[in-house]
């Protein structure tokens, strides 16, 4: 009888015991195939959760709690990385808002220099940890979290005309006012060059876009641009327990990101990639020229505005993930009407007009300084940026893998898992000087810091004047 009882309790124990322990080796076991170290938390996998642990005000107050922390991490990580200092160029953004910002801002390694650095190999670079930490892949604010996050400015304007609150309780967005494009951003319009900027300084709005643009779009657009302009539920924006906004929100809209069809710099986590830990920061592209862009989104590549724009709302607005959407209210634009006009109104967004290039997109040298034509000519020589960046649309609608790994070791750096980032579309450069910060993650902010960049990635040994000359050229784009 005894012999028979330790029997039982042995099999429940063993039985209790088990499932545990096959947990924790699949956990290992995936972060394994996942890639990332043995001790990262890998939950959100591929899903996120629906049914959340705990109700929604205790979330919110444990993340309210947690947020000077997060924001003072990222504090020290963007100090570390970067001069984040107000130093404005005697160069202004399109509109004349705001004056560009210059100078090399990237930290370099103690004993470092530019130059030392750039006769330096990948390898050595790579051995030694020598690569400046502001090269790498930027995390977001909230890595573990993610999200859309939207910049002082927005938050504050949205609030005055419409009411509603852009304001998250976990954070805040992390990047000082002089580092972002011009607030509210010009319009040009390709059916109107001749109006020069249509936005009166203000920012559209749902209630303001149909005074502002009466008489100037056609009824197709102008529909279009009410759906740009209208909230729909996004992950952080919505009415569950699952959101980030204090008061149940009626969602994001189109142009919250794409202030009058430009950026404002906010910045979410790309839908692409899983793990979690290994998802992309993006910073908002501008829409203007998009017309001419074949492919759309730095990995996605979907071809069509069309299709981006039908997409934007089932995969960015919800981490691509389409079981969460389904629960907090996504909205499915019809393809028939609704996305061929909203369509529509983005591909009569246009670049800022550039006195100084030709029809063919390049420098009209009597127009330019012996600078700019140096910088044009190191662009389209020496500096090989032509390449990828042809004219006159500076860009070549491929992606291209500029295997910046070569430069560092895999780590992780405030939850986000730093690896190599693989082939990214290349961007336009027109109208390049209005839209900082730059790359698919913001994470360069002058042009300074993209021509010190592509000086050691695409190692190219330029000298202090070539480089000087190289960022001349571009404030002509
Ligand atoms: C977080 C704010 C945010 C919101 C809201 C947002 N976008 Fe975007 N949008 C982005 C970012 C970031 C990218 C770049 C995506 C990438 O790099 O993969 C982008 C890219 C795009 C592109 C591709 C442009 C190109 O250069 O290829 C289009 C088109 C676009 N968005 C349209 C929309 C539309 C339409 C909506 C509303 C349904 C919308 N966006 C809402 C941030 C936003
Ligand atoms: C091999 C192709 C290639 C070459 C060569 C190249 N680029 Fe790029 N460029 C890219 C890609 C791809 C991106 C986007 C990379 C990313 O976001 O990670 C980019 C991004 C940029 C950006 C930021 C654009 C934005 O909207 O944020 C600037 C500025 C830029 N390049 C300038 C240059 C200059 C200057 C040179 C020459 C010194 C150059 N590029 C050479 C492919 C290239």
């Amino acid at each position: 009888m005894k012999h028979r009882k330790m029997m039982f309790m042995t099999v429940i124990l063993v039985a209790a015991m088990l499932p545990a322990a096959n947990i924790v080796q699949a956990k290992y076991e995936s972060n394994e195939k996942m890639g990332i170290p043995k001790d990262v938390d890998s939950v959100h996998s591929t899903y996120l959760p629906v049914v959340m642990d705990k109700d929604f005000q205790t979330t919110m107050e444990e993340d309210k709690k947690m947020k000077p922390q997060i924001m003072e991490r990222q504090k020290t990580l963007l100090e570390r990385r970067y001069d984040l200092s107000d130093n404005p160029s005697d160069v202004m953004m399109s509109a004349e808002r705001k004056p560009v910002q210059k100078g090399v801002r990237v930290k370099l390694p103690d004993g470092m220099t530019w130059k030392k650095l750039s006769e330096m190999s990948p390898e050595q670079i790579r051995e030694q940890g020598l690569f400046p930490e502001g090269f790498l892949p930027l995390p977001h604010v909230k890595h573990e979290t993610g999200g859309q996050v939207i910049p002082p400015d927005q938050i504050k304007e949205i609030n005055n005309l419409e009411q509603r609150n852009l304001e998250r309780f976990d954070v805040t967005f992390d990047l000082p006012n002089h580092l972002l494009p011009e607030f509210p951003p010009p319009i040009f319009l390709t059916t109107r060059p001749d109006l020069g900027d249509v936005s009166q300084g203000k920012l559209l709005s749902i209630r303001n876009y149909y005074e502002i643009m009466h008489g100037i779009v056609t009824p197709v657009q102008m529909e279009g641009l009410r759906l740009l302009l209208t909230p729909f539920p996004q992950q952080q924006f919505n009415q569950t327990d699952d959101r980030k906004v204090e008061k149940a929100s009626l969602g994001i809209t189109c142009f919250d990101c794409h202030s009058n069809g430009h950026t404002n710099a906010a910045f979410h986590l790309n839908p692409d990639t899983r793990p979690h830990v290994a998802r992309l920061r993006l910073d908002t592209v501008s829409l203007r020229g998009v017309f001419n862009q074949q492919i759309h989104g730095s990995k996605r590549s979907l071809r069509s505005i069309e299709d981006f724009t039908e997409f934007e709302q089932r995969s960015a607005y919800f981490d691509g993930d389409h079981v969460t959407a389904a629960k907090k209210g996504v909205h499915l634009p019809d393809r028939a009407s609704q996305v061929v006009m909203m369509a529509q109104m983005q591909n009569i967004l246009d670049f800022p007009p550039t006195p100084k290039l030709t029809v063919f997109g390049r420098l009209d040298p009597k127009k330019a300084t012996e600078v700019e034509r140096k910088g044009e000519e190191i662009f389209f020589g020496k500096g090989r940026c032509a390449e990828c960046h042809p004219a006159p649309f500076y860009l070549d609608d491929k992606m291209h893998n500029l295997q910046v790994e070569r430069f560092y070791k895999p780590h992780m750096s405030n939850q986000k898992w730093i690896t190599g980032v693989g082939p990214i579309k290349t961007f336009t450069l027109r109208g390049i000087k209005d839209s900082p910060p730059y790359m698919h993650d913001g994470r360069l902010l002058t042009l300074e810091d993209t021509v010190e960049f592509f000086n050691i990635v695409t190692e190219l040994k330029l000298t202090k004047e070539e480089k000087e000359a190289l960022t001349a050229f571009m404030l002509c784009l």
